[in-house]
This record gives C-alpha cells, structure tokens and sequence, in this order.
C-alpha cells in the first residue's frame, strides 16, 4: 500500500527539472517501453483529433482585466449539490498499473489528498472497494465516480453497478464514444499486450458471449460486436436500476446533449476520448460551446481533453464547462513518482489555475467568461 503522497517531501521524489505538465509527459514517456508508451499515450490513427484538443485550447486567447478587487476570490465550483475547492478531476483510465506497480491506489491517494474528484474505470486495475476505501475517508476530498462500458452480459452490469453503489461511488459516467475500440495504429505496430498480472479484475467471472456464426458478407463488426453496444434504450434501462445520477461521456453534438436531458442524464461530459477512438472528430473546445448552449444550464457540462494548463482550465470554464477531467498528465505524474506525481500534476494545474484566475481578472470562477477574447471588439459609446 503506497503513503499518503507529500508534497513537502516532492523535491526528493520528484525527477529533477519537472515544472509543468509537458515535463512530466517527457519525462515519463521516457521510462515506459514503446508498447507501454503506445498504450497509455498515444491516440486513434493518425492521432489527429489528439493533436488538436492540446491545440485547440492554446489558440483561444485570453483578455484581461485589470485593476479588480481579487482579494478573497477562490477556485470554487458547485456541482451535482455539492461545493468542490476547484474544477479539477481525474478523468477515468484503464489499466493504471500499467505506469506505475501502485496504479490506481496512487492516483486515489493523490486526488482525494489534492481535493480533485475521481472517475474510477470500469477497466482499472485494482478492485473498486480497494480504491474507494482509499478514497472516501479524506476530509476534502472531491466525488468519486464510477466510469461505465456496458457488458453484453447485462445482469453482470447491473451486479458492477450495484457493487460500485455498496462501495459509496457517487455517480455513474457511462462512456458512450466507444462502441468499438478506435484504430490504434500505434498499439498494433508495437503489439502492445496486457503483461499476465495486469488486468480488468472488476470484471472477473464475467461472461462474454460467443462469436456468432456470421452468414457470407456479414461483418463481425455490425453482425456480432455491435449487437450488444449501448443505445439510448440502455440509458433509460440504467437509469432504471440504480439509484445513482448518470452521467454521458463521450457527447460531441449538441442534438445528443438535448437527447441526455431528455433520458433523464444528470450531466454531460464533452469528450472524444482524449482522441483514442475517433481520429478528425472536432476538439472539445470547439465542441464545447455549442453543448453549453444546447443545454442552457439544465444540467452540468463537463470536458475532457488536451487540459494541460491552468489557462486551458479558465478557458473550458469559461465557454461555459462546469469542471474539466485531466488524463494522461496523471498517469505521466504515476508513472514519474507513484502518488506523489499524480499530487504535483494536479497542484501544479490547480496553483497555475489561480494565478490565470488573478491575472485575468477573476476573482471567482463565474467571472471565468469574461477573460475569453473571442467576442467581438465592443465599440465603447
Ligand atoms: C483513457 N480514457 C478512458 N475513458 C473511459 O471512459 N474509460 C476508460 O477506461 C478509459 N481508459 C483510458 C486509458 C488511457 C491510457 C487513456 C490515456 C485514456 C479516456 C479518458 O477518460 C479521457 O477522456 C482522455 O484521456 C482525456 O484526454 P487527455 O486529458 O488525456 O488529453
Ligand atoms: C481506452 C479504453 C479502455 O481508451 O477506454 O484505452
């Protein structure tokens, strides 16, 4: 079991020169075989949509105002009935022993300690009553979240859903961009493979169902793997047998954000799998306003993708995101220094969030929208 994670003690952990979230993503893509590195990096085909996520926030420019009373202003935001320190949480990630022995019990530790909400993943590597009793007890902790794949087998998913609820997770993501794994290019070239001790284990006894028998010119895509992929029917059927609000992951279109509101969903999350299954499907932060507007502030809009700065964290909130999720910086702070890594990656996204904050002009957060330049240059009467 790995310790509490000390930021005091970081200077001594941490690998030398690491000051922002692209250090640590040198740094650590530098300790992971390629095949390893393909996995927990890398991204659908040509890795296009990857590319412009980190692109797209960078291009948005700020403006700022000056000369405003900041004095008591703070990170806080409210969501789902409760008020959180900051808007930062850990995106859902399969397999995170794969970066470091510690895997997810690290990253719980780190994120409850730093305050940062957690969404656990149907595929991760450790058992989810481990990773909430690591988690839950820490006064000032964030929610903690189940991240959901449907399983053909559907009382199997019923019965994870209902231990996730005994476990004390708080909601329910359920991953909607991912019918089908994207084309990983990268993980095939490298012959990425799960080593023999590192597996989905909350997914143990599963039964998966067998090939069909596919007639000439059927595909094994649309005749068999597809037959058990989620639809909006499936929605309504979960929302049906557990008590927990849902959430969607993976919504890009704002005709399917109105669809959410309609099934009864307690929040979107604006995301295209960090670029992992659709390659050339729009950034986030292109997608991100015209879901704000879709939604009109019915429900949360969370976003996902390419957040690598405290700006890029102003900016989501200011186009009208109520809380953003990080990904791979966390597992490149595991992968660096097990739990003390994940806590510097997100103190560091959270103190650069602040000083955006102070530099913007923005005492709180609501006042986020006000430090985006993209309005039209306003003629003063
Ligand atoms: C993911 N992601 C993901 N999403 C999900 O819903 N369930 C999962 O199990 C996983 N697994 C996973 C593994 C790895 C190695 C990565 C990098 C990503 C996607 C993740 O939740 C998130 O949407 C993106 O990672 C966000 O983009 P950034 O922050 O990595 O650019
Ligand atoms: C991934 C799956 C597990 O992105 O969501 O690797």
């Amino acid at each position: 079991m790995t310790a509490r994670p000390d930021l005091s003690q970081a200077n001594r952990t941490l690998p030398a020169g690491v000051a922002t979230l692209a250090d640590h993503e040198q740094h650590a893509l530098g300790q992971l075989d390629e095949a390893t590195r393909a996995y927990l990096s890398g991204a659908a085909a040509d890795e296009l949509t990857y590319a412009r996520n980190l692109d797209a926030w960078r291009r948005i420019e700020l403006l700022p105002r000056v000369l405003r009373p900041l004095a008591g202003g703070h990170t806080q935001i409210e969501l789902l009935g409760r008020t959180l320190a900051h808007p930062i949480l850990v995106a859902p990630m399969a397999y995170q022993r794969l970066a470091h022995p510690d895997g997810e019990h690290a990253t719980a530790l780190a994120a409850a300690a730093l305050g940062a909400g957690l969404v656990f993943s149907t595929q991760a590597s450790a058992p989810l009553d481990d990773i909430a009793k690591v988690f839950l007890p820490e006064p000032g902790r964030g929610p903690l979240w189940f991240q959901l794949y449907l399983q053909p087998d559907r009382g199997f998913t019923q019965e994870l859903v209902q231990r996730a609820e005994s476990a004390g997770f708080e909601a329910l993501v359920l991953t909607v961009d991912a019918p089908v794994q994207g084309t990983r290019d990268r993980e095939r070239r490298t012959q990425f493979r799960l080593p023999a001790d590192i597996s989905a284990v909350n997914l143990t006894g599963m039964r998966t169902p067998p090939a069909r028998s596919l007639a000439a010119g059927q595909s094994a895509l649309f005749d068999d793997l597809l037959t058990h992929a989620p639809t909006w029917d499936d929605v309504t059927w979960l929302r049906s047998v557990t008590r927990l609000p849902v959430m969607l992951k993976g919504i890009l279109h704002p005709d399917d954000a109105r669809q959410a509101i309609d099934v009864g969903v307690a929040g979107v999350i604006v995301s295209n799998h960090g670029g992992r299954t659709l390659d050339t499907a729009v950034s986030t932060a292109a997608a991100l306003p015209r879901i704000a507007q879709a939604v009109q502030g019915q429900i949360p809009v969370l976003v996902d993708g390419g957040i690598r700065r405290g700006t890029d964290v102003l900016k989501a909130i200011g186009l009208g995101a109520s809380a953003v999720l990080v990904g791979r910086p966390v597992l490149h702070g595991l992968t660096n220094a097990g739990a003390t890594g994940v806590a510097h990656v997100l103190r560091l996204l959270r103190d650069e969030l602040e000083i955006a904050m102070a530099l913007t002009g923005c005492r709180t957060l609501t006042d986020a929208s006000s430090a985006l330049a993209l309005q039209e240059p306003q003629r003063s009467g």
